[in-house]
């Protein structure tokens, strides 16, 4: 996601204001600003040295806020580029999340006269507490008032004109760290900008305002009371800053999967009447309502995505699903009348395969969507309509976390669709309230990597690898084997349980482990007859099982469990232990996960 720093203390702050920016480069970004109270903003879109290219050289000033802006809300121009400000040019914002009552508190504001000049979420913030400031609050009161109003996440950084000295930075959902230095202060989104200077830091916690001045910290709640905490000492490097910590960002985005998920579905979901809120389709709600078939279209781990979303818009809105890989849609003569619609899924957005099956799909008069996550790429431009699935970037080549958020997004999708049509209001409430759960249960997988990554080692001398599951999970054995070949680069293949017998059998000795994804579904039986006979032929398997499951504790040679949920939705639990998998499987044998030879993160060539 987007990335804050603010800086006040003794020194000129533009060198660190700069410094701190090409830090945070590494979280990806389309356009970066900062604002120094003495002399204003300087914005630009791209690389942060676009913006040095912008900076004239009489910039000054002890103190400012600058922010790297990773798109949600608005396409990545000047004008959306952060810092925001209120009508006067006082107060000016960096934000870090979402705001999702964004348009009530636009609509209340521009009530009262206020003039909004981006397209973003966040300037209403800056609006807001400029108003509190008109209502005789002071600046900490200001901001206080602001944020009991808000709804959804944000990590902030707010500077007052009259107060250069004062910064004023927030927590909700979105990562705030203060560095404690000596006679200066600083605030980020994570240590790694500021590790430089101090290791002395606060993690901000949820809920809590931090008011920093070049001498002092004062930490509040929001309902102003005062809070202390001690400050603490880390001994990352700045690398291992960058990846909270973690090995690798492989590791990080898959233990980011609950985080995801939140983002994925925030303010999309009604509960208590069973639907799903997707803003992105609004405008074309009405020929979706009479739309017959769905073309969905995307390459490697989005096309398998793709698939699951296939059964899960099949079964539960009853309308006809073909998945297509995007190098192959082109190519042949697809056949489509005024009632269908393509579907595009791509992480980056970028990916030209995808974009061309789009192009075509337009060619001729189709209705196009897109479920992507970057925002103001080509594809989310070229769509018609479509949902984002506000994942934040994925750094790692593999992809993990755009996995489980495309899987969430397309289950959104199947809610809104399967309600325009035959699905009852119960189903449409058990679908919602079980969505609502998976980020708590994909925890649950995520804290028991360790025991995963026990498995993972005990198997890694193998040269092959074979992945079997059924329904909604036979396309969860595609991504799980396409894991383990892109980070480890050995022979694993996905194949439906099913299809043992037409072939693959023949390959399984005791040199040859299969990994069988079984959730309690209704497939289960079908599946643990496809192990049996895997055993029989010596075969080792190590089994994805729901908790309970004691049959195949037995039967396989290591069990993984996952949480029940629906059988729908089995698929965005079965991945994150495949995802761990493969990721301890290779780095047992000393690989490079991030960056996997041969392979490219966005693949904008035919
Ligand atoms: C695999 C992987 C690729 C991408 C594919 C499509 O881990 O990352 O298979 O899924 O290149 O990329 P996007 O989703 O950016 O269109």
């Amino acid at each position: 996601m987007c990335g804050i720093f603010a800086y006040t203390g003794k020194k000129e702050s533009l060198p660190i204001l700069l410094d701190g920016l090409t830090s945070l480069e590494y979280r990806g970004y389309d356009s970066a600003g900062i604002y120094m109270a003495e002399t204003g903003s300087v914005k630009s879109v791209g690389a942060v040295e676009n913006l040095k290219l912008k900076i004239k050289g009489d910039e000054k000033g002890k103190s400012g806020i600058a922010h790297l802006r990773w798109a949600t809300h608005g396409e990545p121009t000047e004008i959306n580029a952060h810092p925001h400000h209120d009508a006067k040019e006082h107060i000016w914002v960096v934000h870090n999340g979402i705001i999702e009552n964004f348009k009530e508190l636009k609509e209340f504001l521009t009530k009262r006269g206020r003039v909004f000049l981006s397209s973003t979420d966040t300037e209403v913030l800056a609006h807001l507490i400029s108003y509190y400031l008109d209502e005789k609050k002071n600046f900490e009161q200001a901001v206080i008032a602001a944020l009991n109003d808000v709804k959804g996440t944000y990590g902030i950084a707010v500077s007052y004109k009259n107060e250069p000295e004062k910064i004023i930075a927030a927590r909700q959902g979105a990562p705030v760290v203060v560095g404690i230095g000596d006679g200066e202060n600083f605030i980020a989104s994570d240590p790694s900008p500021i590790l430089r200077y101090t290791k002395d830091v606060i993690f901000l916690q949820d809920g809590e305002v931090i008011v920093i001045t070049p001498s002092s910290h004062l930490i509040y709640k929001l309902d102003s009371s005062q809070i202390k905490r001690d400050k603490e000492t880390i001994e990352w490097e700045v690398e291992q800053a960058r990846k909270s910590g973690y090995e690798h960002f492989m590791l990080k985005e898959i233990m980011e999967g609950p985080e995801v998920i939140e983002n994925t579905i925030r303010g999309r979901l009604i509960v208590e009447e069973g639907l799903a809120k997707l803003g992105g389709l609004e405008m074309v709600a009405e020929k979706l309502r009479s739309m017959k078939r769905i073309i969905i279209v995307g390459c490697g781990t989005a096309y398998y995505a793709g698939l699951v979303g296939e059964y899960m818009i099949e079964e539960y809105a009853g309308i006809p699903v073909e998945v297509e890989v995007g190098s192959e849609f082109r190519y042949r003569k697809p056949l489509i009348d005024e009632h269908t619609i393509l579907l595009a899924v791509s992480q980056s957005g970028e990916t030209a395969d995808t974009l061309e099956a789009i192009r075509e799909a337009k060619r001729k008069g189709v209705l196009t969507l897109g479920i992507v996550n970057t925002v103001g790429s080509t594809i989310a431009r070229e769509t018609d309509a479509g949902i984002y699935n506000h994942a934040g970037p994925e750094m790692g080549v593999a992809s993990t976390k755009a996995f489980v958020s495309q899987l969430a997004a397309l289950s959104l999708l199947t809610l809104f669709l399967g309600r325009q049509r035959q699905m009852s209001l119960s189903t449409g409430k058990r679908i919602a309230e079980e969505i609502k759960l998976l980020p708590e249960k994909i925890k649950q997988i995520t804290d028991k990597k360790e025991e995963i990554q026990k498995v993972a080692q005990k198997y890694s001398e193998a040269r092959d690898f074979l992945y079997i599951g059924r329904k909604y999970n036979f396309p969860i054995a595609y991504e799980g084997a396409l894991k383990l070949k892109e980070v480890s680069y050995i022979h694993a293949e996905g194949y439906g349980a099913g299809e043992m017998k037409h072939g693959p059998l023949a390959m399984i000795d005791e040199h040859f482990p299969t990994l069988a994804i079984v959730p309690s579904d209704s497939v289960y039986e079908k599946n643990v007859s496809n192990i049996q006979e895997i055993k029989a032929r010596k075969g080792k398997v190590v089994s994805v099982v729901t908790e309970g499951n004691k049959e195949l504790d037995d039967l396989s040679d290591d069990t993984i469990k996952i949480p029940k949920t629906l059988e729908m939705l089995s698929p965005i639990l079965t991945i994150v232990p495949l995802q761990l998998f493969a990721y301890y499987f290779a780095t047992t044998k000393g690989l490079n996960v991030d960056r996997p030879r041969n392979l490219a993160k966005s693949v904008t060539v035919e």
